[in-house]
């Protein structure tokens, strides 16, 4: 009988070879400082197991060719974090640092939110952080509707297995393709909207926060009343 693998243990044993092939002087694998780094810190940080049917979904989204933007990928972006977290952090798609590292939520919005779940007394391995498409967009680019639909299929089944209390939606086309109904967000911002037995709060996507920064307020309202669902004191 296999036996689950954590894919923080397969990364570790990744970047010692790594690391031993470099110390040989040995060439033609990619034992940069950059990848040993991301092995080291990225997946080591991913809780994700290899087995059951999120890893399964995985495989298949790494592998679909649905939609075009499958070109585009190298490595596919499919979550981060606890498959047993009360809240689930949704995105609209990967891009191209995002892709580097395998993970989502890099480089300076990935910070922002980070910082932002950090304040609600959680962290990257304490929630589970996903988008609605695995494969990444040119940067600056939003995925064609087609394309959503296509990957519908694994973050349906990452919300059957996850099943969080809350789906935190960040942003209103990621909002309106899980309820599946056009938001006038400005109204439908901060207010949890019932979905199949859980709860979806709708807020701004941390790109809008770098733009408009006085969008922060509200975001932080909208996190107040996630955490006194999930009874989260936050941190000080
Ligand atoms: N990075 C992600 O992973 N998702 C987004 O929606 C934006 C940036």
């Amino acid at each position: 009988m296999t036996r689950p693998v954590s894919l923080a243990l397969m990364a570790q044993s990744i970047a010692s070879h790594l690391r031993l092939l470099t110390d040989q002087g040995i060439l033609g694998f990619d034992c940069s400082p950059e990848t040993l780094e991301i092995l080291a810190r990225g997946l080591a940080h991913n809780s994700l197991s290899t087995h059951g049917p999120l890893a399964q979904a995985q495989t298949e989204a790494s592998s679909c060719t649905e939609c075009a933007l499958h070109k585009n990928r190298e490595v596919g972006v499919f979550a981060q974090g606890d498959s047993k977290a009360e809240v689930m952090f949704v995105g609209l798609a990967p891009g191209r640092e995002e892709a580097r590292v395998g993970l989502p939520f890099q480089g300076e919005v990935g910070e922002l939110l980070d910082n932002i779940i950090k304040a609600m007394g959680l962290n990257r391995e304490s929630v589970y952080m996903c988008n609605l498409v695995k494969c990444p967009v040119a940067d600056g680019q939003a995925p064609d509707p087609t394309c959503i639909r296509a990957c519908s299929r694994f973050f349906k089944k990452q919300v059957e297995e996850v099943r969080p209390r809350i789906i935190c939606a960040l942003g209103q086309t990621v909002a309106e393709s899980i309820l599946k109904q056009e938001l006038p967000f400005s109204r439908a911002r901060g207010k949890f909207q019932p979905y199949l037995g859980m709860r979806v709060m709708p807020t701004h996507h941390p790109v809008e926060l770098l733009v408009s920064p006085e969008k922060k307020r509200a975001v932080w309202q909208d996190m107040q009343a996630i955490m006194r669902v999930l009874d989260l004191q936050g941190s000080s």
